[in-house]
């Protein structure tokens, strides 16, 4: 089983990725770390405990990270899109562990240090607590099998800005130094995961699996509810789970290796992730940018998942 940590601001969709990395045997969820984004560290920190706690899996330890972006603080959290308190207005009963007493950054590093395996790790946040590791741990972060990271787009625009994806957007310059570092990174952003679209009828079938998949199916509703009146869409776009997804089975997505630079300037492109298409060789820093994907293969795998957690 792959070792894996998940970075994380919990978040409705990252609530629904952390349950399919527990329902996954491919995996051995380690460590999960957590990051301001979709609203603020203290709360998402809360949300991970939960959550764990929700799949009995208390005993994954829960890191705080990064409380704010690395250079400008981050203009809006998403509390509209998950709910003032992250997860769709459901109200998980607490866990009964605390928080790691160390900081993402020392925990992350410790335990790629001293793992004899590879170990993957899945950004489903801003990527702050990547770039500190970089910047205190290179050694460590060398150590990285692989990184899959939900954010960016490589052509279809953003979802916060008309540039950018909100991932990115909420810390580029982080960003920059994670798309610029030689982590073998693979870049899961708005082009395969806007296509991926989980239908009320999936949420249904997990629904009525037992107790967790009714829990998530309620954490959920907040996000159908959003995506029927901002897009008119009967089903919802679960952005982390699908980079969850090809974290736990690689070449879920297809990729192509490129170039990406992520526009740090404060104007109208702030936040965009510009995809080098250009016929040159990629750079040592060059990204697998994800490009297609089977959107519905991807779907069933989850609600397949999620549906085991309560018979497992
Ligand atoms: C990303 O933004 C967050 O709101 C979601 O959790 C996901 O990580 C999608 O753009
Ligand atoms: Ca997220």
């Amino acid at each position: 089983r792959t070792p894996l940590v998940i970075d994380t601001d919990p978040g409705i969709d990252d609530a629904l990725a952390i349950l399919l990395a527990l329902a996954s045997p491919e995996v051995d969820l380690r460590l999960v770390t957590t990051v301001h984004g979709n609203v603020g560290l203290g709360q998402v920190t809360e949300n991970a405990l939960r959550v764990l706690h929700l799949a009995g899996r208390s005993d994954v330890p829960v890191a705080a990270g990064a409380r704010s972006s690395l250079v400008h603080p981050q203009p809006e959290r998403a509390g509209h899109v998950h709910g003032e308190a992250g997860l769709g207005g459901v109200e998980l009963p607490p866990s009964p562990a605390a928080p790691d007493p160390r900081p993402a950054v020392v925990a992350l590093a410790e335990l790629l240090l001293a793992s004899p395996i590879p170990v993957t790790v899945a950004a489903i946040g801003p990527l702050t607590n990547l770039a500190l590791l970089l910047a205190v741990y290179p050694e460590a972060a060398e150590r990285i099998g692989r990184l899959v990271v939900m954010g960016g787009s490589a052509g279809r625009g953003g979802n916060v800005t008309a540039a950018a994806e909100f991932n990115i957007w909420s810390d580029p310059e982080a960003a920059a130094a994670v798309f610029g570092s030689t982590i073998p990174t693979a870049m899961v952003g708005l082009d395969v995961t806007l296509p991926t679209v989980l239908p009320e009828e999936g949420i249904a079938r997990f629904a009525a699996a037992g107790p967790i998949g009714r829990t998530a199916a309620a954490i959920l509703q907040q996000y159908v509810d959003h995506a029927r009146d901002a897009y008119g869409t009967a089903g919802v776009v679960v952005h982390d789970a699908l980079a969850l997804t090809e974290a736990i089975c690689p070449g879920t997505v297809d990729t192509v290796r490129r170039d990406v630079v992520v526009d740090t300037t404060l104007g109208a492109g702030r936040g965009q992730t510009l995809v080098d298409r250009r016929a040159v060789s990629p750079s040592a820093a060059a990204v697998q940018v994800a490009e297609e994907v089977d959107s519905e293969a991807a779907v069933e795998f989850l609600v397949w998942r999620l549906a085991r957690l309560d018979v497992v």
